[in-house]
């Protein structure tokens, strides 16, 4: 089936660079969308191509400003299925909100669960997604959602590196599985930090399980936020004595003091994805790199057009 026959590809307008490198590789032009503002502030957004019939994909990232960009997905996604477009998938790169996946104390909401329920109800058949933050996040939407990991494009660009006496870091207890993942793709040891978080922001690396002295250490975690986490344990692993320090991270959120941490932090690089866009503050960090997902994104849209596997872009990880 060609691409073009019945194939759109719209964007939000909080990563358009992606969504732009997206209909590079698929080799189709941009869904034409105008999205605008009343003087009060209402967001306002008209399809100018005809979707009647057609399997469209809506790029939106729910990244800061998180409810501005949630709301004009939502539009966006009401809009198609007014227009009569026969499926809808929203790709949401990050999906903001994820955090907020439980009621770990009285009278706070579910908000992951409140996002899942608008974006369903808004139009989205489907759902193409990176790194959730928790993979049962997947049975929150109703609809099937397919969930793609920035894995897949850091441990290449790792692997490419080539780091002698590498050990994996799990910088938290949450995220072993995954740090298990990448030093047996990688080769190297595994090590645990056992955290606490003080705080929103403020976390405590407290011990190190497994051997960091004299290793080149690379420490992976889905989301940098206000880099607490990765923060502390580059600091424990630097005195427990480290040498090089990697950081992956799929997500770069960088909210609050995560840009002015990483900089002070014993870190020597920092390698995020472009899920969230990183043309402002973060670019002016001196150590920080940017993969694209752009590629990978591309292929599992281009399967899922195509009524293809899309789990089997995971088989060599
Ligand atoms: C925790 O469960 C996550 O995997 C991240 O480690 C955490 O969300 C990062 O947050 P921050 O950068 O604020 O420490």
């Amino acid at each position: 089936m060609p691409l073009n026959n019945g194939l759109k590809i719209f964007t939000g307008s909080s990563n358009p660079a992606l969504t732009a490198a997206v209909c590079e590789y698929l080799g189709v032009s941009l869904g034409r969308a105008e999205i605008d503002k009343f003087p009060d502030g209402e967001k306002v957004i008209r399809v100018e191509d005809d979707v009647r019939g057609k399997d469209c994909f809506v790029v939106q990232s729910t990244c800061r400003p998180v409810d501005e960009h949630l709301v004009e997905l939502l539009i966006y996604l009401d809009c198609l299925r007014r227009a009569s477009a026969k499926r809808i998938t929203a790709v949401i790169p990050y999906f903001g909100y994820a955090r907020q996946d439980r009621k770990d104390e009285g009278r706070v909401p579910i908000t992951a669960k409140l996002a899942a329920n608008i974006i369903t109800t808004a139009g989205a058949s489907r759902v193409l997604t990176i790194d959730l933050h928790a993979q049962q996040l997947q049975g929150f939407f109703d609809i099937p959602v397919d969930h793609l990991t920035g894995e897949l494009v850091l441990s290449k660009y790792f692997k490419d590196k080539k780091i002698d006496k590498l050990t994996v870091v799990s910088p938290d207890v949450g995220n072993m599985k995954t740090a298990s993942k990448y030093a047996s793709h990688l080769g190297g040891d595994l090590a645990i930090v056992h955290k606490r978080r003080v705080s929103g922001s403020e976390v405590q690396a407290r011990e190190i399980i497994g051997e960091v002295d004299g290793r080149n250490v690379l420490m992976c975690d889905d989301i940098i936020a206000t880099a607490g986490t990765v923060c502390s344990a580059a600091k424990l692993v630097k005195e427990r004595g480290a040498e090089k320090i990697y950081v992956g991270a799929t997500h770069g959120v960088f909210a609050g003091e995560a840009l002015n941490r990483l900089g002070d932090a014993p870190i020597d690089e920092v390698v995020v994805t472009d899920t969230i866009p990183q043309n402002g503050e973060s670019s002016k960090l001196h150590n920080i790199k940017v993969l694209t997902v752009s590629a990978m994104l591309g292929e599992a849209i281009k399967r899922i057009h195509k009524n293809e596997s899309v789990s089997s872009l995971f088989e060599d990880f």
